[in-house]
């Protein structure tokens, strides 16, 4: 299997990395020219593309002949990152390829999750914030969703919870709709956020889904996973 991971050099990135390798995968890597460094330790054992990630050459250079596609969305800026990446891969991925997007517990498709007043509140101010400063621009992550849930390219956008670093614990579980009592922990370590991102590639109940994660060994986990 011959994979694209689109901004490999952040965090989430490098793990996804290093998944796709332990499982064998061929893969290419998108990230900024100036991040470039922050994938050393993978250079001989991957194929890197430097480059913005909305930049439609970059994406469709990289993606070509892949079959998964792996993008980690961020808003960042004001310029459409997110939208601008998710609609490169989509135009230019092969309409066979999975196609497994990142965001955040803030997206929804169809307006049945359940949001305590707190997380509104500080999705509210983080986008208020964000646009005040030009530095980022949420709603065109919700955007580039929104465009995501309108193709009929084989796509799952994976919702991740408050994140941590620390070992893997394993596969996270999922759920359809944040407020899921099975949610509750919010919590998901990041290399095992990746590890379902990974995981979503060969997971054909997954396409066209929205999966909202938490880590499978947090108490809220345990209590409702049977
Ligand atoms: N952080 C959280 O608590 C959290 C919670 C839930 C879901 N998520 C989701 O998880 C995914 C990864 O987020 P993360 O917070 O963990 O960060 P991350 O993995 O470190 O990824 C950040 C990405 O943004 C890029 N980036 C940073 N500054 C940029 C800029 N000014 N212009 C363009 N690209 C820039 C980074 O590339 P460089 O390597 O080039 O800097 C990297 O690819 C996202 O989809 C996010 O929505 C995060």
């Amino acid at each position: 299997m011959k994979i694209c991971i689109v901004g490999a050099s952040g965090k989430l990135g490098r793990y996804m990395v290093q998944h796709a390798l332990d499982r064998g995968y061929e893969v290419v890597g998108v990230c900024r020219e100036k991040s470039v460094s922050k994938l050393d330790a993978f250079k001989d054992k991957m194929t890197i593309i430097p480059g913005a990630t909305n930049d439609r050459e970059i994406i469709k250079q990289a993606v070509t002949g892949c079959d998964g596609v792996l993008t980690v969305l961020v808003p960042w800026g004001v310029q459409q990152y997110s939208s601008g990446t998710a609609q490169a891969v989509m135009d230019y991925a092969q309409p066979s390829a999975r196609l497994i997007f990142s965001c955040g517990w803030h997206i929804t498709r169809d307006g049945k999750d359940v949001y305590s007043t707190t997380f509104k509140v500080l999705v509210s101010i983080a986008a208020k914030i964000g646009r005040f400063f030009r530095a980022v621009e949420l709603d065109d992550q919700v955007e580039a969703c929104r465009r995501i849930f309108e193709s009929d390219t084989k796509w799952t956008v994976v919702r991740g919870s408050d994140l941590e670093e620390g070992e893997s614990q394993g596969l996270p579980v999922w759920s359809q709709h944040i407020g899921d009592p099975i949610l509750e922990s919010n919590k998901t370590r990041r290399i095992d956020f990746a590890l379902f991102m990974v995981d979503a590639l060969v997971k054909d109940d997954l396409i066209q889904e929205v999966p909202a994660i938490v880590g499978c060994q947090t108490p809220s986990a345990v209590a409702h996973s049977s």
